[in-house]
């Protein structure tokens, strides 16, 4: 029975891997909505994947969110890499500070025997605040870091769940509501068919960066993010996506 279980996540690893343009797709079993464990098994599952790309002087890049969290928090130690590097993938402090992506750079550094670097700014900034920004010499220093990161470890969030977690303004809730966005991923929203339907003012990894990357790693799980995942698939490269039963099976039946 186990054995046929573990066939049956694989046929839909595989059917999930055709229809979002997936190279590869894990899928662990249940459901992380609706038990908590999975999204530790998201975790290691994504963690040992890690481990299994990473290369001597990488520059990991990592967003914030419970879902990342249980990936630091689930990797194995190693210290077979030399000089890796941990970075935030964008500068927001808006989460909860265990969710906060600069927490979770500096757990994942630690786990593989690397260092970390941090970037306070906050989540939300008017564009002059940015400009300023990019001119003072604490971001200038760890921007081109940043950008030039060679593995992405990111979550994939529903957009109103996110628009609504991190208190979004009123103006930012009607753009996403007026383009219909679905998914949210590193401070960007995305349509249904992979538009950016708005983007945080804040500073980081752009979208741009994402094509010199190496390995872009996504991990999401959960039923009610199987539109999300669907709409982040299309908007940008993924090359390898972690996610649960709850996710791909809603996912199967939809699309
Ligand atoms: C945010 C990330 O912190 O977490 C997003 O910046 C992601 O990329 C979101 O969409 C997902 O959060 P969670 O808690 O559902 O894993």
């Amino acid at each position: 029975q186990v054995a046929s279980a573990a066939a049956g996540r694989a046929d839909l690893a595989w059917t999930l891997s055709q229809t979002l343009h997936i190279p590869n797709v894990v899928v662990v079993e249940g459901d992380s909505d609706a038990e908590p464990w999975v999204k530790d098994q998201l975790g290691l599952q994504a963690g040992q994947y890690l481990h299994s790309i990473l290369e001597d002087n990488d520059i990991v890049a990592v967003t914030g969110g419970t879902t990342v969290a249980a990936v630091a928090r689930n990797m194995p130690v190693c210290n077979d890499r030399q000089g890796i590097r941990v970075v935030p993938a964008r500068g927001g402090v808006g989460e909860t500070v265990a969710y906060q992506a600069n927490t979770i750079a500096a757990q994942l550094a630690d786990k593989v025997g690397g260092t970390s670097i941090m970037l306070h700014v906050p989540d939300r900034l008017s564009p002059g605040a940015v400009e300023q920004l990019l001119t003072d010499p604490y971001v200038q220093e760890r921007l081109p870091t940043i950008r030039s990161s060679t593995v992405v470890v990111h979550g994939i969030g529903d957009a109103m769940a996110m628009a609504r977690r991190r208190q979004s303004s009123q103006e930012e809730m009607a753009e996403i509501t007026m383009h219909n966005a679905q998914a949210e991923a590193f401070g960007y929203y995305f349509d249904a068919d992979g538009n950016v339907a708005y983007s945080m003012k804040t500073i980081g990894l752009r979208l741009s960066d994402i094509s010199h990357v190496r390995v872009v790693l996504a991990i999401a799980g959960g039923a009610n993010k199987a539109n999300a995942i669907a709409a982040a698939a299309k908007a940008y490269r993924i090359d390898t996506l972690v996610t649960d039963e709850g996710a791909a099976n809603r996912l199967v039946q939809q699309y």
